[in-house]
């Protein structure tokens, strides 16, 4: 089990006028290796919620396991460094963190603030910046040359490149071409380690996530299995959630006549049963 989170509450601007509570009393189970959707309307709190898992925010009460360290909300934290080499976290806009002189050496940062040894590190971020898709042409430019999407990239490269056992992903697709957020998705389905990947596109939740975490209002509503989350009626009228196309897409056939084995997650299996039937 790598994360437990356990009554978790979070406040911002404690004890000042504009004191707002952005988490109330969550508890989060999670296991390994499964690829998990963290979803719910702007302001939720998942941004907040995501920044408990490596202690960059502390909870004003509650517990927070991952894997073997204990994150407390009432005493000190040791060994956070350690922690934060376990999980790696990719920050909404993470492109406005490069500040490197070069591609090269912003993917390396990380691996040497972690004590890897310079060529070992070189040979981290060559390997990480071609599974993300950078060009060799780049990795001596400033990152500042690059283009937004680029730049987002070798942001992801540097967060690979310390290779975490798990990895939270803060819209790492938004603004990039549903090309390369394809690609970028694929990369992260193949990794097979534990993802939490905040998203507002439910296209990508749909095919990607094992399971959906659904907070609103700084309330955790639901954690569940991806179809078992969007073909619960009850909760999707209630929340106004929009279906994702392709479950929007099978419904409407099967008011046509059709009759499918199950819900399909991607569009050749769709396509098959439709034919072969
Ligand atoms: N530094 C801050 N000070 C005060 N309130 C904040 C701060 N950061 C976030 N909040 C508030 O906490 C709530 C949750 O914010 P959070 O950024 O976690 O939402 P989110 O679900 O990530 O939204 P989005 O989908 O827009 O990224 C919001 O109401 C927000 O206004
Ligand atoms: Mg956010």
């Amino acid at each position: 089990m790598p994360i437990e989170i356990e009554k978790l509450n979070f406040i911002y601007a404690k004890d000042m006028p504009f004191e707002y509570t952005a988490l109330k009393d969550i508890d989060l189970k999670l296991q390994d290796n499964k690829f998990y959707a963290l979803i719910g309307k702007t302001g939720s709190g998942k941004s907040t919620l995501i920044q408990h898992l490596n202690a960059l925010l502390i909870g004003s009460s509650g517990k927070i396991k991952v894997n073997n360290f204990e994150i407390y909300t009432d005493k000190k934290n040791k060994n956070l460094k350690n922690l934060r080499k376990e999980v790696g976290v990719v920050f909404q806009f993470s492109e406005q963190q490069l500040f490197e002189e070069t591609v090269l050496k912003d993917v390396m940062f990380g691996p040497l603030n972690f004590k890897v040894s310079e060529s070992e590190a070189k040979a981290k971020a060559i390997k990480y910046l071609k599974l993300v898709g950078i060009d060799e042409k780049l990795f001596e430019k400033s990152p500042f040359e690059l283009s937004g999407g680029q730049k987002r990239k070798v942001a992801i490269a540097g967060i690979l490149a310390l290779e975490p056992q798990i990895l939270v992903l803060d819209e790492p697709t938004a603004g990039l071409d549903p090309e390369s957020a394809k690609e970028i998705l694929e990369i992260f389905f193949s990794l097979n380690k534990t993802i939490i990947l905040v998203t507002h596109d439910f296209d990508l939740v749909y095919s990607y996530a094992d399971e959906v975490i659904f907070l609103d209002n700084g309330n955790l509503i639901t954690k569940r299995e991806t179809v078992d989350f969007f073909t619960d009626d009850e909760l999707i009228s209630k929340y106004q959630l929009e279906l994702p196309s392709l479950l929007n897409f099978q419904n409407k056939l099967s008011e046509k006549g059709f009759s499918f084995t199950k819900k399909h997650k991607n569009l050749k299996d769709l396509i098959k049963e439709v034919i072969y039937e």
